[in-house]
Order: structure tokens, then sequence, then C-alpha cells
């Protein structure tokens, strides 16, 4: 008798251990992102793509750009726009396509603050440079492209037009590509930021012309 109180009372305990042990799982993944280590192991997953120091991976098949150091209110703009639609869906765009379901286990808007903060305040990285242009030539393409993106082409968040120096060229290439063929920024409604853009990727009339505005680009990164 004595022994079988021990056991009911053990599994009451055992009972009420396990619901407070669920009770602050629940309450540990709600919050999970509060938590620095939380935010740096959830960093090791997104640089198993954008690099450890997340300055991007030109590996054909992976072709993740450059994160780290850019401005937090850009970082989370496409953060909310893969995982509602607004980038990273169109048939053709291979690279949205692998970020869309990544930025979609992003369940929070809180995670998605965290991590874009964590993001922005990593330095900077040099990337190689893999594309020849002339920066002469590209020179008064670039004048219409200053007034949003700066003349530095530091970027400029007024205009929600994020910094362009210290990306890597064949990512700047293939962006307005998709900019000028409609695979990025033909959404007016989930992507009406990305819409302003990409009628200026159409002032560009060839892949050269692309080649020398890119490397004038460059040219003031580091
Ligand atoms: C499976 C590989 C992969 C993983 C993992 C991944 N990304 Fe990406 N990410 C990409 C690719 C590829 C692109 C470029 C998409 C394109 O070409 O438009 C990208 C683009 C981005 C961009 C847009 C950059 C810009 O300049 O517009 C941000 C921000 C970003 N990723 C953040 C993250 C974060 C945060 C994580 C982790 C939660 C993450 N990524 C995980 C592959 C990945
Ligand atoms: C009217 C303002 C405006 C002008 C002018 C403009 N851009 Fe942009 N650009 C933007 C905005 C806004 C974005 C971010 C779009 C988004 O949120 O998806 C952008 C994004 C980009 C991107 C993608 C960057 C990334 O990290 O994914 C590239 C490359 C780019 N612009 C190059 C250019 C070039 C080159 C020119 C000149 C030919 C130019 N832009 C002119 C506003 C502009």
């Amino acid at each position: 008798m004595k022994r079988l109180l021990l056991i009911l009372k053990s599994g009451i305990w055992m009972h009420y251990l396990r619901s407070l042990v669920i009770a602050s799982s629940v309450l540990i993944s709600s919050n999970v992102l509060a938590n620095s280590t939380n935010v740096k192991s959830l960093f090791n997953f997104c640089g198993t793509c954008h690099g450890e120091y997340g300055e991007g991976n030109p590996a054909p098949k992976v072709a993740a750009p450059a994160i780290a150091g850019l401005p937090i209110w850009y970082i989370k703009a496409q953060l909310l726009k893969f995982r509602a639609g607004g980038r990273g869906l169109h048939a053709n765009d291979a690279g949205g396509l692998r970020m869309r379901p990544m930025a979609r286990t992003l369940r929070t808007d809180q995670d998605i603050d965290a991590i874009s903060k964590y993001i922005s305040e990593l330095a900077v990285n040099k990337v190689p440079r893999t594309l020849k242009g002339s920066p002469v030539a590209g020179e008064s393409s670039y004048q219409v492209c200053a007034a949003c993106h700066g003349d530095k082409a530091q970027g400029n968040q007024a205009m929600n037009a994020p910094p362009l120096a210290n990306q890597s060229d064949w990512y700047l290439l293939t962006q307005l590509k998709h900019f000028k063929s409609g695979i990025r920024g033909s959404n007016p409604i989930l992507d009406p930021i990305g819409a302003t853009m990409a009628p200026m990727a159409g002032t560009l009339v060839d892949e050269k012309m692309m080649l020398n505005v890119i490397a004038y680009i460059k040219a003031f990164g580091k």
C-alpha cells in the first residue's frame, strides 16, 4: 500500500514535471530568438549557403549573395517579401526559389527582427571580383541609379534602395537581368518596392552596359 501510494505520488510528480517541461519549452520556442545563442545557431543555418561570415557563395548551385552588414531595414524587407511570396516565386528564379523556403522557416516577425539585427551587425566582407567591365564607360549609366542608391552606391533608406558597392558582381548582374526580364520586381501588389527598381534595369540596354555599370559600382567597394 505504501509502495502504491509512492508510485501514485511519483506519477503525479512526473505529470507535474512533464507539464512544466512542456510549458517551459513552449515559452522557449515562442521566444526562441530572444536568446543570442539561438540567433547565432540560426545564423549558422543561413551560413550553410551565405557563408560562415555572411560573405556569400558564388558556387552556381548555391549562388547566395553576401548579406553581412546589409542595413537592417533592407534585410527585414527582403525576408518578409520572400516569406509572403513577393520575391522568390517566379519559375525562372532559381536562387529566389532556394531562398523562399528558408525565409518561411522564420515563423514570427520577432524571429525576422532578431536575425536581421544580427546580420546587420556583422562586418561587411571584401568579396572577390569575378567579372570584367569598364568603370569609365559605366559612369554615365550610373547617374540614374545614384538618385536612389547614392552617389557612391552606399544605399539610401529613404528610397528603400540597398547599398550595392560591397555586393558580389555576379549577384548584381543576375539581379539586374532578373529585374529587366520581370523575374524580380514584377508584382506591384506583393512587391511594390521592387516594382520601382524594375524599370531602372531597363535603362541598361545590354549585358555589356550592365557589366560596365557594375564595374563603376564596385570601384566604391572594399
Ligand atoms: C539553401 C541556401 C540558402 C539558405 C540556407 C539561406 N539562404 Fe538566403 N538566399 C539564398 C539565395 C540563393 C539568395 C539569392 C536569391 C536571388 O537570387 O534572388 C538569398 C537571398 C537572401 C537575402 C537577400 C539579399 C539581397 O541582397 O537582396 C537575404 C536577406 C537572405 N537571403 C537572408 C537569409 C537568412 C536570414 C537565412 C537564414 C534564416 C538565409 N538567407 C538562408 C540562399 C539561401
Ligand atoms: C527609383 C529608385 C531606384 C533607382 C533609380 C535604381 N534603383 Fe536599384 N533598387 C531600388 C530599390 C528600391 C531596390 C530594392 C528592391 C527590393 O526591395 O526588392 C533596388 C535594388 C537593386 C538591386 C538588387 C540589390 C540586391 O541586393 O538584391 C540592384 C543590383 C540594383 N538595384 C541596381 C541598380 C542600378 C544598376 C540602377 C541604375 C541603372 C538602379 N538600381 C537604379 C531603387 C532604385
